[in-house]
């Protein structure tokens, strides 16, 4: 099966988009994939802001990446994109790193009114990265997103659509000789 590393992208300590990352991990682990999340908030703070990508955590995050199949980009909307961490460490990435990888794309956000962020601002980006295979993604509203001591519980309205990006982007994914 493949190896899938999981990007959450919010810099917020009880990040509903980190609990929903690890929700899609545990997922993809269950169709027997390899999957590893990478919360850019435990990243070193000034090795995002001064751009260092000879900083050993970004030089292994890059790695993981190049060996990865398959990777989620997950974020929380941000005035009407994604999140500046999430980009402080997309921009320290070679120019095509995400050549020859299925992508798949989630976003949360407060307002439906942000849904088109998934196209208009992160789809651009991840094509920037040379991913050519970007399956259908998925915006969630954060209010149907409630983080327990337990794991998160999805809205049944949230989740259905989710977990059929998620199931897609398995089906699809390369599998290992
Ligand atoms: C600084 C900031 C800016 C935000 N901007 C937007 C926005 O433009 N559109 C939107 O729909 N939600 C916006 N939100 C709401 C978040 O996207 C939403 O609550 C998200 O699920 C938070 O994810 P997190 O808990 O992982 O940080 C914003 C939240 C913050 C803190």
């Amino acid at each position: 099966m493949s190896t899938i590393v999981v990007l959450s992208g919010s810099p917020s300590a009880t990040s509903r988009t980190a609990a929903l990352a690890e929700l899609l991990a545990a997922r993809l682990r269950t169709d027997g994939h390899t999957a590893r999340l990478i919360r850019v908030r435990d990243l070193p703070p000034v090795a995002l802001l001064h751009a260092d990508v000879t900083d050993p955590a970004i030089v292994e995050v890059a790695a993981a990446i190049e060996a990865a199949d398959g990777v989620v980009v997950a974020s929380p909307v941000y005035k009407s994109a994604y999140t500046g961490v999430l980009k402080a460490l997309l921009d320290l990435l070679p120019q095509f790193a995400l050549a020859g990888k299925t992508v798949l794309p989630v976003l949360t956000g407060g307002s439906p009114a942000h849904v088109l962020a998934l196209d208009y601002a992160l789809r651009p980006v991840l094509s920037s990265l040379g991913a050519h295979h970007v399956v259908p993604g998925w915006f969630v509203l954060d209010q149907h997103i409630t983080v327990t001591d337990a794991g998160v519980v999805l809205d049944p309205v949230a989740e259905g659509p989710l977990l059929s990006v998620v199931d897609t982007f398995s089906r699809v994914l390369p599998v290992a000789a």
